[in-house]
């Protein structure tokens, strides 16, 4: 098995140093063998070739069978610099084009242990908290023109029906391996691209009689995610509304650094990331919280490979880890571990 690693800028490489060790040890205790082809990208990949993406990086997941992503970016008030301009387009943008990875999962669940830390009040909570966003990532505003003119920008939200199609039928799959509900979002009471993809999401569903579904618009769902989170199972959701809302889903599980994500093309090919970003302000502290890379890894080994013993033997060392009360500084204030120690603890659960 294949994998380029890409960690990456920020936390990045810190939190993939423990993804990695936690995978070498379900090498040895599962004996696979792992081959690892490490690739730069984002700042990392400009500093050696003054390109956000290099051909080499390219080739290298070109001939992986998946890869584990880390995060890109810089310090936003260094924006303006050659490193860090468009650094986000040009890498973790590019490389979903370039992979046509149109379909991103974004998974949620509030851990029992870390109930207390969620932001919604214990009522709302103990309803439980189960969501996977089905976010299109290849299409919208994030791959339409962008332009700027003097003291007036464009960016262009385009969408059409095969590409629809493709991520609602990605969506209501998942959801026949869940509870059954399917919640689409979108802005169709002012939007042309959300009529179109209301009414494609309506068709679709038609193939789907198991599925129920419900369509919600987007600044109302903000609303509901918040007030009712138990009542959704996966949300379908274009590129930016879902950039946006699976960052306010991921606060409810207690941090951002607890959660993976799977981006997967229409062959099957996955590149797995954490849902957070490059975090500068904490990089090179060996304070960040790996388990969303470690998840991702998981996510990787089950997705990729099939390997559902491997996937769940992680997930349950990172509960047990967290049952002893071991948890990094975005999960508690009194005596929280850092990065390595984090990544030891789960791999002695293991
Ligand atoms: C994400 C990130 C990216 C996005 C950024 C880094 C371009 O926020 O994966 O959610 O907006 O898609
Ligand atoms: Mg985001």
């Amino acid at each position: 098995m294949k994998i380029a690693v890409i960690p990456g800028d920020g936390i990045g490489p810190e939190i993939m140093a423990e993804a990695i060790k936690v995978l070498d040890a379900i090498a040895i205790k599962f004996g696979h063998n792992f081959e690892y082809h490490h690739a730069l990208i984002g700042g990392a990949a400009y500093d050696k070739f003054q390109n956000h993406f290099p051909d080499e990086t390219k080739q290298i997941a070109e001939n992986c069978d998946a890869i584990l992503f880390g995060s890109v970016g810089g310090p936003v008030d260094q924006m303006h610099e050659p490193k860090w301009k468009d650094c986000e387009r040009n890498s973790i943008l590019a490389i979903r084009k370039h992979f046509d990875f149109n379909a991103n999962l974004r998974p949620v669940k509030v851990y029992p242990q870390l109930a207390f830390r969620c932001v919604l009040r214990p009522d709302i909570v103990e309803q439980g908290i189960d969501i996977m966003t089905v976010r299109e990532l290849s299409s919208g505003i994030y791959f339409g023109e962008h332009r700027t003119e003097g003291n007036k920008a464009w960016d262009i939200m385009e969408y059409d029906v095969p590409t629809i199609e493709a991520i609602a039928h990605a969506a209501f799959k998942t959801a026949q391996a869940r509870r059954k509900k399917v919640t689409s979002v979108d802005k169709a009471n002012v939007l042309d691209c959300s009529r179109l993809w209301r009414k494609t999401v309506d068709e679709v569903a038609k193939q789907y009689p198991d599925i129920e579904l419900e369509h919600i618009l987007v600044d109302n769902c903000a609303m509901q995610i918040v007030q009712r989170p138990s009542s959704f199972d996966v949300m379908l959701m274009p590129n930016m509304f879902g950039d946006i809302l699976s960052d306010l889903t991921s606060v409810l599980s207690g941090s951002i650094g607890m959660l993976p994500s799977a981006s997967l093309n229409k062959q099957g090919f996955g590149m797995y990331e954490p849902s957070g970003g490059s975090a500068p302000d904490i990089a090179g502290k060996g304070i960040a919280n790996p388990i969303a890379q470690i998840l991702s890894a998981a996510l990787m080994l089950k997705i990729s490979f099939g390997l559902n013993d491997e996937h769940d033997a992680i997930k349950n060392a990172i509960q047990k880890t967290l049952d002893q009360n071991i948890l990094t500084g975005d999960l508690t204030q009194t005596n929280p571990v850092g990065t390595q120690q984090m990544g030891d603890a789960i791999i002695n659960n293991l």
